[in-house]
């Protein structure tokens, strides 16, 4: 913040270079390579004629014409010739000094022109130009009283990688074809050029195999762990559409049909090509199935052959991605049939049995001419000759790949997955976990120190990769990508000594407002700090803070905050019981979610003195599958045992894995008096006669209904409901029931078991 304001100083003292100030006057995003900001203006009005210099710009100027059309009702006239004055110019010229992808731009009082040596550097310079006229130009409908102005600039650029990539999962949960549409309006708005379409899982096969109609009959389709069916595929119609969509749009579509692993939407389907015959369900919890393709049997390999031939006539990229990552091994080891391939080809393992798989597929591919992909698991026991490699565990393996000769893609975890969280894990939406920031995704150099020099050029470029575990709906998936990907394509396309973050953030705003125009779900920081409700004996000091330091905004007579509410400037200390009400501002104007925080005034609740000091809780627990703790009420019979409620991976109460509930009594013991913060996945876990957590229909990945309590030196009774189910995917067993606690304020939480339960 303070480095933003040092700049809109220098700049305004004039000390700054008038590149630097144009770049971010301008707003452009990505940043171009050179911007200069000329004097006047140039305005767009029904006068405007449009001249393309070639008829392959023709539905490049579509785009523009049906934009300007629907927005300010002008219907750009189409000019044979060169026109004198006011116009928008698209020219094509093989002679200028430019990169094949780059384009220049120049605007002036007479018009605006793009040239460039292809059709795709002119659609890039058509992006530039949009982005230069209000952002109203990607209003979905008329908008009154607009002036159609555009700066005079001149600006030469092109982009730095040629992999400019966004990855999108559509199998553990389904983006409908209108969404896609979004996704790709808003990729190429930012020059992002490779979509990467996960389409087949274990959790669900997402495309039409004409050969093989039981793929989407049964493999699209879910029984979910709250009991009803989810499911959705594309038509081979509709991914022609995309396709073309994308095409339009100078975005290549790279299919993935993931093999040998992550199939068990597949083998639901047609068991016959799994090791053990079946029979399976479609997965409904997140993690690798270990059930994958038989590599032994011939029929496995005609079968993908199939399944290929009809998606390379889909596709016209010519990269195929297939997977290859998180394949078990465990199947593969006891089938006969896969020990004798091992046997018969002279491999070492079930790694070089990968290889071999991988190879295989490669064969197919070269055959429709098709330059393989795959995650970096395919340098496993030997990488295919013509493979490209993914760098996903880190970026090792895409430097091990370069090394050897191979071209990459890099979408290390750390940098690239838009999966992870962006802010506090107690206030954002549930995610898988991990954290990388706006900032985080702005700060990757794609190009890994330890590529040896001659062998960088194999860096394709970075990608944002999507998995939509925790992305319940298109809406969440939105938020999760956006705008992070906006960061990553200014990645992709500016140079690196160009790129600064303080920039990027005065520029994003030009973005916001344009994603609002496609009704964009992006992310703006939440306050964080305080959690929902925060008790207090005396008084309470309250601090926020949000992830990119913006404005926010709160009230504390229970009415919800408006852009012109007090801002945030420093802790807020109270005396009495009070409801805060805050959110955070965009320069905008448009406001984060609101956070309603409780503080409650209240006494230390006294310490308890049991008969009993034995360790761990009273486990009461009775099988059947229950979805809502109000449905334990009618439970009559319990079984009895004590629970040390040792924090254990994949839990299993005596071993089993039936489903089942169990309600925990006993006493906590805290080391002193003070304010404690509790955090649970539990149902519901009350404290002293208070139901402090309660969880009930939640996705439990995570607490994030930690909530805090006053609590004197000493044991209180404590009860813990958790019920063994899967919801949302998340199959409560794999944590275990799980109560931490800290006193607020302090960073690592106890995770409470043994003595400091008793019962
Ligand atoms: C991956 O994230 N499993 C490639
Ligand atoms: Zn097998």
């Amino acid at each position: 913040m303070l480095k933003n304001t040092l700049v809109l100083f220098l700049i305004s003292i004039g000390l700054l270079s008038c590149t630097e100030k144009d770049i971010n006057e301008l707003k452009i995003i990505p940043l171009p390579q050179q911007v200069e900001q000329l004097e006047g203006e140039f305005e767009i009005t029904k006068e405007t004629q449009l001249y393309v210099s070639d008829s392959s710009l023709n539905s490049i100027a579509q785009i523009l014409i049906d934009k300007i059309e629907s927005t300010s009702q002008f219907k750009l006239a189409i000019s044979k010739k060169y026109p004198e004055k006011d116009y928008v110019a698209f020219v094509i010229d093989s002679n200028i000094d430019s990169e094949e992808k780059g384009y220049f731009l120049e605007v002036n009082s007479t018009g605006a022109q793009i040239k460039a040596k292809t059709a795709e550097g002119v659609f890039y310079g058509m992006q530039t130009l949009l982005q230069l006229l209000p952002a109203e130009v990607e209003s979905q409908k008329f908008v009154q009283h607009m002036k159609w102005i555009v700066p005079s600039v001149k600006i030469k650029d092109a982009p730095r990688f040629k992999w400019r990539g966004m990855h999108l999962d559509v199998c553990r949960h389904f983006i409908p074809v209108e969404n896609i549409k979004k996704h790709l309006d808003m990729m190429a708005m930012v020059k992002l050029n490779t979509f990467h379409w996960h389409l087949t899982e274990d959790q669900g096969w997402r495309i039409e195999i004409k050969q093989y109609p039981k793929l989407t009959e049964i493999g699209s389709k879910r029984i979910e762990g709250e009991g009803y069916e989810y499911g959705g595929f594309y038509t081979q119609d509709e991914i022609k559409e995309i396709v073309a969509y994308a095409a339009e749009r100078f975005i290549t579509v790279v299919p993935e049909i993931e093999l040998p692993g992550h199939a068990l939407a597949a083998l639901t389907a047609y068991p016959e090509y799994s090791c053990t015959g079946g029979p399976f369900k479609v997965r409904n919890v997140w993690g690798v199935e270990p059930d994958v393709y038989c590599a032994g049997k011939e029929e496995t390999f005609a079968f993908l052959e199939n399944i290929i031939n009809e998606v390379v006539e889909l596709f016209p990229s010519p990269y195929f991605h297939i997977g290859g990552d998180e394949c078990p091994k465990d199947k593969w080891k006891e089938c006969a049939l896969c020990q004798k391939r091992i046997n018969a080809e002279g491999l070492k393992d079930e790694h070089e049995l990968q290889s071999y798989f991988v190879k295989r597929i490669e064969k197919i591919l070269l055959k429709h001419g098709k330059k393989m992909i795959g995650w970096d698991e395919i340098l496993e026991g030997g990488l295919a000759e013509s493979a490209a490699v993914m760098s996903w565990r880190g970026e090792e393996g895409g430097i091990e790949a370069a090394n050897q000769g191979h071209d990459v893609v890099m979408t290390p975890g750390n940098w690239c997955y838009l999966d992870h969280y962006q802010g506090d894990n107690r206030v954002e939406p549930v995610a898988i976990g991990g954290y990388t920031s706006l900032e985080e995704v702005y700060g990757y150099d794609p190009v890994p120190k330890d590529i040896a020099e001659d062998k960088k050029h194999h860096i394709l470029g970075a990608q944002g990769n999507v998995w939509t575990e925790y992305m319940y709906t298109p809406e969440l998936a939105e938020y999760r990508v956006y705008p992070r990907i906006i960061a990553l394509a200014e990645v992709n396309w500016s140079a690196k000594e160009q790129r600064n973050y303080d920039s990027f953030l005065l520029r994003l705003d030009n973005l916001h407002q344009r994603m609002d125009m496609h009704d964009i779900n992006y992310h703006i920081p939440l306050p964080e700090g305080p959690v929902d409700k925060m008790v207090f004996t005396d008084n309470i000091k309250v601090e926020f803070s949000n992830t990119r330091d913006l404005d926010m905004v709160y009230t504390t007579n229970g009415s919800d905050p408006q852009v012109h509410s007090n801002v945030y400037m420093k802790p807020l200390i109270f005396a009495d019981s009070k409801t805060i009400k805050i959110a955070t501002v965009l320069k905008t104007g448009k406001m984060s979610r609101v956070r309603a925080i409780h503080l409650e005034k209240t006494n230390y609740v006294q310490a308890v003195e049991p008969e009993s000091t034995d360790s761990g809780l009273v486990e009461k627990y009775t099988k059947g599958y229950f979805l809502n703790t109000e449905e334990l009420d009618s439970i009559v019979s319990w079984d009895e045992s004590i629970n040390l409620m040792k924090p254990v991976k994949g839990y299993k109460r005596d071993g089993h894995d039936e489903a089942y509930a169990s309600v925990f009594t006993g006493y906590i013991e805290v080391p002193e008096d003070g304010i404690y913060e509790f955090a649970s996945n539990l149902d519901q876990f009350f404290i002293a006669g208070e139901l402090l957590i309660d969880n009930n229909g939640e996705v439990k990945r995570f607490s994030r209904n930690n909530s805090t309590i006053a609590l004197r030196k000493g044991k209180h009774p404590v009860k813990l409901v958790y019920l063994n189910n899967i919801m949302g995917g998340w199959p409560q067993a794999w944590n275990g029931p799980k109560v931490q606690f800290r006193l607020w304020g302090e960073k690592e939480f106890i995770t409470a078991s043994g003595e400091i339960y008793s019962h």
